[in-house]
C-alpha cells in the first residue's frame, strides 16, 4: 500500500517535472547568456580635477542640485543643493516661466562631519501644489552666483498615463559611470528609479569620504536636477567605519538624499511607496530589518493593500540586492528577502522587481520559489504567471569592475544575462502595455539590447481585458452617437 503511494507519488513528481521542464522548452525561452563584455573605460573613479566633477563658478554657488517626488502622488518636489562657503539663500523661486518666477518656497539647511570632514550647507526645500503635466523652472542662490533650472511635474494618477521610467543602479563616478548617465540622458525617461550604490565613496578613507560624496552629487547634477530620481539604498551608503569612529548607519545618504516617506505612512526613509503616472513604486531596503513583523515588513503589507490596480495598474519594486541572480558575485545574498517578501510580491502580482548589486545585467522570466519551504516542495523556481520579472540593473558602471563571472549552466528561470555596463528604461503606453529595454553603453555601435513588452499583471487578465474592451467600444458608440462620425 505505502510502496504504491510512494511509486505514484514519484510517478505524479516526474509528471510535473517533465512539465516544469517543457514549460521552459516550449516557451522557446532558453536563458541566454551573452558573452559580450564591454571594457570601454577602466574602472577607476575620474580624477578630482576633472571638468565633469566640476565645483560651478562663483562665490558659494548652489551646487549638487538633486530632485525627487516629494508627496505621494506627484504634485510636490523636493529639492536639495549645497553650498560650501555660507548657508546662504535657502529660497526656492520657481514659475512657469523662466522669467518670471511668481512663487517661492522656503526649507531647511543642516550639515553633518564624517571624521574630521564638514559637509557644506545642504538645502533641502519641498515645493509642493504644482499642476500635473507643467514644466516649472526654478532658481536656487543668491546674486550672480543664482542658478537655474527646471522640470516637468507628471502627469495626473491615471490607470492610462503613459509614463517613462530609467532604471540606474550601483553608479558610482568613473568613466563608465558617466557614459551611461550620458546614454540615459539621452533616453526618453522622465525619472530614474534608482536601484542602490550611489557614489561609492566609502571605498575612501577618512576625509575622502565626504569629498567623494560632493563629487557625486556634482557628477550626477545634470540630470538630477531636471528629474527626479526615486533613491533606494545599498550596501555603499551603510559606511560603518568604526575604524574612523563612524558607526552611524547611512549617515551621509540620509543626509544628503531625502525621500518622501511620510506620504506613504512610512516611519523611516530607507523604505516607502509614491505613485507616478500609472504607476505605483514601492521602495525596500535590503539593509533595514525586514523579517516578519519588522517596521519594513508590517509597512510593506499595509501598502500593499492599499495598491489600487483601476488607478495605478503598474506595481512595480524597486530593492537593492536582487531576490533573483545567478552572477556568482554576490550569490544568495537575496535569499533571505525572497523567503520573506516573494509570498506577498506573487499575491499582489507585482509586475516587474528591480535590482541592483549584481554588477551586470540579467533578466528572470516570470517564476516563483513560494511552493518550497525547508520541508517539503522542490527547492527550485518554477513558471508562475502570477510572479514578477525580476530584473538586475546593477550594471551602473562603478570603481568595482564587472561582475563577469555567471554561473554555469545558466538556470531555467534566467533569461537573459550579460556583464556589460548600462542602463533601462521601461516606458508606460497604457494600463496592458509597457515597453522595457536594457540599453548597453554601446558607444553609437549598433549591438542587440534586451528588449520585450510587458504585459500588465492586472489588467492582463482575460475578464478584465474583455470588460476594458466592451467599455472601449461602448465609449466609440456613445461619442458616434452624440457627435456623429
Ligand atoms: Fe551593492
Amino acid at each position: 500500500m505505502w510502496k504504491d503511494k510512494g511509486m505514484g507519488f514519484m510517478l505524479l513528481h516526474l509528471q510535473l517535472v517533465s512539465f516544469v521542464f517543457l514549460r521552459f522548452v516550449n516557451s522557446g525561452s532558453a536563458g541566454v547568456t551573452s558573452a559580450f563584455v564591454r571594457t570601454e573605460w577602466p574602472s577607476t573613479d575620474i580624477p578630482l580635477d576633472n571638468e565633469a566633477l566640476a565645483v560651478p563658478k562663483g562665490y558659494n554657488s548652489p551646487q549638487q542640485v538633486h530632485i525627487t517626488q516629494g508627496d505621494y502622488d506627484g504634485k510636490a518636489v523636493l529639492i536639495t543643493w549645497v553650498t560650501a562657503e555660507a548657508p546662504g539663500s535657502n529660497t526656492v523661486h520657481y514659475g512657469k516661466s523662466d522669467s518670471n518666477y511668481e512663487f517661492t518656497a522656503e526649507g531647511t539647511v543642516t550639515n553633518y562631519t564624517f571624521y574630521n570632514y564638514m559637509s557644506g550647507f545642504i538645502h533641502h526645500i519641498l515645493v509642493d501644489g504644482l499642476e500635473y503635466d507643467t514644466k516649472y523652472f526654478y532658481k536656487i542662490g543668491d546674486g550672480k552666483s543664482a542658478r537655474e533650472f527646471w522640470f516637468r511635474t507628471p502627469p495626473e494618477i491615471g490607470p492610462d498615463a503613459p509614463y517613462t521610467f530609467g532604471i540606474i543602479g550601483d553608479l558610482g563616478q568613473t568613466y563608465n559611470s558617466l557614459s551611461t548617465v550620458e546614454h540615459y540622458m539621452r533616453s526618453e525617461g522622465q525619472t530614474v528609479l534608482f536601484v542602490g550604490d550611489l557614489s561609492y565613496a566609502d571605498r575612501y578613507n577618512y576625509n575622502d569620504v565626504g569629498v567623494r560624496w560632493d563629487t557625486w552629487g556634482r557628477f550626477v547634477e545634470r540630470s538630477t536636477a531636471y528629474q527626479p530620481w526615486i533613491w533606494s539604498a545599498g550596501n555603499h551608503e551603510i559606511e560603518y567605519m568604526p575604524f574612523m569612529g563612524e558607526t552611524v548607519p547611512f549617515k551621509s545618504y540620509l543626509h544628503r538624499y531625502k525621500t518622501p516617506f511620510a506620504a506613504s505612512k512610512s516611519t523611516n526613509p530607507l523604505w516607502y511607496a509614491i505613485r507616478r503616472a500609472s504607476a505605483h513604486i514601492i521602495v525596500l531596503s535590503s539593509y533595514s530589518p525586514f523579517v516578519k513583523y519588522t517596521p519594513q515588513w508590517r509597512w510593506l503589507v499595509e501598502e500593499l493593500k492599499s495598491v489600487d490596480r483601476e488607478k495605478t495598474p503598474w506595481l512595480i519594486v524597486i530593492m537593492h540586492v536582487p531576490i533573483y541572480n545567478s552572477n556568482e558575485a554576490h550569490f544568495m545574498e537575496g535569499e533571505s528577502m525572497r523567503s520573506v517578501y516573494e509570498r506577498l510580491f506573487v499575491h499582489y502580482k507585482v509586475d516587474v522587481v528591480f535590482a541592483g548589486h549584481v554588477h551586470a545585467y540579467e533578466r528572470s522570466y516570470r517564476i516563483s520559489n513560494i511552493h518550497y519551504n525547508v520541508s517539503s516542495g522542490d527547492p527550485y523556481p518554477v513558471p508562475d504567471k502570477s510572479a514578477p520579472v525580476y530584473i538586475t540593473v546593477g550594471d551602473g558602471g562603478n570603481q568595482e569592475g564587472l561582475a563577469g563571472r555567471f554561473r554555469d549552466p545558466q538556470p531555467d528561470y534566467s533569461a537573459f544575462r550579460e556583464a556589460s555596463y548600462g542602463h533601462s528604461t521601461l516606458a508606460i503606453k497604457n494600463r496592458t502595455h509597457a515597453i522595457y529595454h536594457w540599453n548597453r553603453n554601446d558607444d553609437g555601435k549598433k549591438v542587440a539590447t534586451d528588449s520585450f513588452t510587458l504585459y500588465n499583471q492586472y489588467w492582463g487578465n482575460n475578464r478584465r481585458r474583455r470588460k476594458l474592451k466592451k467599455n472601449h467600444l461602448h465609449k466609440i458608440i456613445t461619442e458616434v452617437l452624440t457627435n456623429g462620425l
